[in-house]
């Protein structure tokens, strides 16, 4: 399960999640959802192509050359 946390820097807020491998989770970028940041459908209902951004886990770490 998706473990986040919301701070604040430099008097902005910014969230720091973990994904376990292989998890995804759909954030909201509409401003809207109610289970901020993650998205609840909200953006279904708003004008304009808005939709969540998925971020899927790698099941492994990729090694770099
Ligand atoms: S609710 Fe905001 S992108 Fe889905």
């Amino acid at each position: 399960m998706a473990i986040h946390e919301t701070e604040e820097r430099n008097g902005k807020l910014r969230t720091v999640m973990k994904l376990e491998p292989g998890e995804r989770v759909a954030l909201c970028r509409c401003m809207r959802s109610k289970e901020f940041p993650f998205c609840d459908g909200t953006h279904k209902q708003l004008e304009g192509k808005t939709g969540p951004v998925i971020i899927e886990a790698l099941q492994q770490a990729v090694e770099e050359e």
